[in-house]
């Protein structure tokens, strides 16, 4: 039984094989290929927070698998009337074969993990986004054919999505730059754990330099998700971070342009670079589905796997 709190939950072995398994899920997809892996398996969804892409995908992937999935809004749980979460856990774990959640504070999935007996998969905190960066580094894989010699430039805010690409890229011996305006910097904790995995990281406070040699510039909102009374300031603090024009000119001719997504055009990317030649933002986020299957599979695919 294991969690997937931290992408560096995962060793760099677990890791390519959920890849490589994705790639067979979506070609299998593709080929309408009906599949039944998690067959009477279900996954409970626990939203303290909204979203589109980690809610659906990992819906539909329970349903492509032959499994049931379960979409719960933290304030129509009793946990939003003070129920405690080692409750809600210890009682969830003898309904179901994993629960995903996405909350405001990583503790809470701590505390929710020390007392499941079913795996624990982070939708997303403020500290990281493991299936983000997951799916990410498929998308990376098919554009560029392998993840072998790729530098990413992380332009924007250090967040959440940014700490986990970090160790991501340790993972996988890949290298990154990260420019973010000082104060935006990743969380401390993250560089510690990046640094013990011997990533490959590095720090250009310019935009323009650090995407000079990347292969993948990627950013996100600069506002997040509970952050929304500090918007003004970060609105202008972060303001020379925008992946515009100029910014893609600067770079390989073959960069490639993500973004998690829900994005903010005119703030951390124009609408000219979402919907040019170097974005593979759409692909990406179809990417979340393939990504989702993987890693269900590697959690609590057992036997039927
Ligand atoms: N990228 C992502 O996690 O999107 P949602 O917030 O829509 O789930
Ligand atoms: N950094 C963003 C990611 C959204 C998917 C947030 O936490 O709101």
């Amino acid at each position: 039984m294991k969690h997937l709190l931290s992408i560096s939950d995962l060793s760099p072995e677990e890791l390519s094989e959920i890849l490589e398994l994705a790639e067979k899920l979506k070609t299998e997809r593709y080929k309408g290929v009906i599949t039944d892996y998690l067959k009477n398996r279900s996954l409970a969804m626990i939203f303290e927070l909204p979203s589109t892409r980690t809610r659906v995908s990992f819906e539909v992937a329970m349903t492509d698998l032959g499994g049931h999935a379960l979409n719960l809004s933290w304030n129509e749980l009793q946990l939003g009337r003070g129920e405690p979460i080692k409750d809600t856990a210890r009682v969830l774990s003898r309904y179901v074969h994993a629960v995903m959640m996405r909350v405001r504070n990583h503790s809470t999935l701590e505390e929710f993990a020390s007392y499941s007996s079913v795996p624990v998969i982070n939708g997303l905190s403020n500290l990281e986004h493991p299936c983000q960066v997951i799916s990410d580094l498929l998308t990376i894989k098919e554009y560029k054919g392998s993840l072998e010699d790729v530098n990413i430039a992380w332009v924007g805010d250090g967040n959440n999505v940014c700490n986990s690409l970090i160790l991501a890229t340790a993972l996988m011996d890949m290298g990154i730059v990260v420019s973010t305006p000082p104060k935006y910097e990743p969380d401390k904790s993250i560089i510690k754990r990046a640094k013990e995995l011997k990533a490959r990281l590095n720090f250009e406070p310019n935009p323009m330099r650090a995407v000079k040699d990347a292969d993948v510039i990627y950013t996100d909102v600069w506002v997040s998700m509970g952050q929304e009374e500090e918007k003004e300031r970060r609105l202008e603090d972060l303001g020379p971070y925008q992946i515009n024009r100029r910014l893609i000119d600067a770079a390989k001719e073959d960069v490639i342009v993500m973004h998690c997504l829900p994005a903010h055009r005119g703030e951390e990317i124009t609408d000219e670079v979402m919907e040019g030649a170097s974005s593979v933002i759409f692909d990406q986020a179809e990417n979340r589905l393939h990504a989702q299957k993987a890693i269900l599979l590697k959690l609590i695919g057992g036997e039927n796997e």
